[in-house]
């Protein structure tokens, strides 16, 4: 298999640091923005089979070319770049897979009635992927991506299906700092901070952010955390795919109570927004463009640099509720990575290692042609077991209980 990895940042090491060392990859061309990013990460893995290139991933036809005769495209760089890269992959007859999608193309305020999701845009890409003969992956990690799958394990095991939830925690400290991000501090702000979607009895509502706190029990040792619904792809998809008269469909993201009460006071005072504004800086006399969440985020460690200090353990879990032969019943799927042991075992924290390798596994699936359902779609649609099959050998251990 030859593969296009664009976006040499956080998840796209930990990919290509897996498919570096598979016998069954012949070539990746691990592609960035910045040359000197994608070279230091083909140089820091290579076993002779990555090479690194520029690619923008804003330029269709740029892309288009330097995608033609490689096998599948693994986009792993911003979300909004998406419908781009599959235009792309269109025009080479390329695979696709991605990990997120561009939750922020949502425009309805809390209340609003939700006419479309933003996840609809990629959908719209069904018809051409098919007709070309090829797949495009939405949306695989470890949420969205394994919870999806966990959610259809679930669903597989009962007759009708009321509720599934989606719950991410995650108890990781770094000694030293009060507070760290452990992915893109940016992206935490924006995503924690967004109106978030929920399917309630059967229709799809616009949450105000930061609503919806509950404690949820994760499994040891990660233990009891509080958590908020936040806006997520999950949301958005399984109401649509996982079918059995689901009623019910939320994710909520663990957030220690005294950020979440700081980020709402900074959402208050406008200090979370991404988009420049002019302001002038008292005593110094001089108008300054900048964007409030820049300065956040400036004043927070770089995730990079945390990698091997985190200690904890990071969890994702998902609850299946429904009705077989007529009783309620309902499970629960879940993982639990300890930071420092995934670090020592693959050289990543159990912050990016889950999203990376389930998107290195899919691959090598495509490529035997284990994945061999065409068109666009998530990962719900397909039959989770040969995922679960694949998952120990790259240090995912899935867990399940039955739920009284
Ligand atoms: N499914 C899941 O479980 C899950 C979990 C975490 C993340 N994700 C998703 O995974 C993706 C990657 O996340 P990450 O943490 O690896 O992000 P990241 O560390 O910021 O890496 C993204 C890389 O893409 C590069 N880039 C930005 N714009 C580009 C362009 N126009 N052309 C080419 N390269 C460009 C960035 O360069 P600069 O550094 O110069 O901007 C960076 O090197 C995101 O879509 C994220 O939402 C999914």
């Amino acid at each position: 298999m030859k593969a296009v990895l664009l976006g040499a940042g956080a998840i796209g090491s930990v990919i290509a640091s897996l498919l570096g060392r598979r016998e069954e990859v012949e070539h990746v061309l691990v592609a960035d923005r910045s040359l000197d990013a994608a070279k230091a990460l083909a140089t820091t893995h290579d076993g002779g089979r990555l090479e690194a290139a520029r690619i923008d991933a804003s330029d269709v036809d740029g892309m288009a070319k330097a995608f033609r005769g490689y096998d599948l495209v693994l986009n792993v760089v911003l979300p909004r770049f998406n419908l781009k890269i599959m235009d792309a992959c269109l025009k080479a007859g390329v695979h696709y897979m991605d990990a997120a999608t561009d939750l922020a193309l949502a425009r309805e305020k809390p209340g609003d009635a939700v006419k479309e999701t933003p996840y609809a845009q990629q959908l719209r890409y069904d018809d051409g992927f098919r007709a070309a003969g090829l797949t495009a992956l939405l949306g695989m990690g470890a949420d969205p991506g394994l919870s999806n799958i966990f959610a259809r394990l679930g669903a597989d095991r009962l007759d009708t299906v009321e509720e599934v939830l989606v719950r991410d925690g995650d108890s990781g400290q770094v000694q030293g700092h009060e507070f760290v991000a452990l992915w893109s501090p940016d992206t935490l702000i924006e995503e924690v901070l967004m109106p978030a979607l929920a399917f309630r009895d059967g229709r799809f509502v616009r949450l105000g952010s930061l609503e919806g706190e509950e404690v949820f029990d994760f499994p040891p040792p990660v233990g009891p955390l509080t958590v908020y619904n936040v806006d997520h792809e999950e949301t958005e998809t399984l109401p649509l795919f996982i079918g059995k008269g689901i009623l019910r469909a939320d994710f909520k993201l663990a957030i220690p109570k005294d950020l979440a009460t700081a980020l709402s006071v900074f959402q208050r005072f406008g200090l979370h927004a991404g988009t420049m504004m002019e302001v002038e800086v008292k005593g110094s006399g001089e108008r300054v463009r900048i964007a409030p969440r820049d300065i956040l985020t400036a004043l927070l460690p770089n995730p990079k640099d945390l990698a091997a200090k985190v200690r904890g353990a990071a969890s994702i879990a998902v609850v299946v509720r429904g009705t077989k032969g007529g009783k309620r019943d309902g499970w629960m799927f879940w993982f639990v990575l300890d930071h420092q042991e995934t670090f020592r075992k693959f050289g990543f924290n159990a912050t990016a290692y889950p999203v990376g390798a389930p998107m290195a596994m899919s691959a090598l699936m495509i490529g035997k042609g284990e994945i061999a359902r065409r068109g666009a779609f998530p990962p719900e649609v397909l039959d989770p077991m040969p995922f679960f099959r694949r998952l120990p050998e790259f240090g995912i251990l899935v867990r399940e209980k039955r739920l009284p």
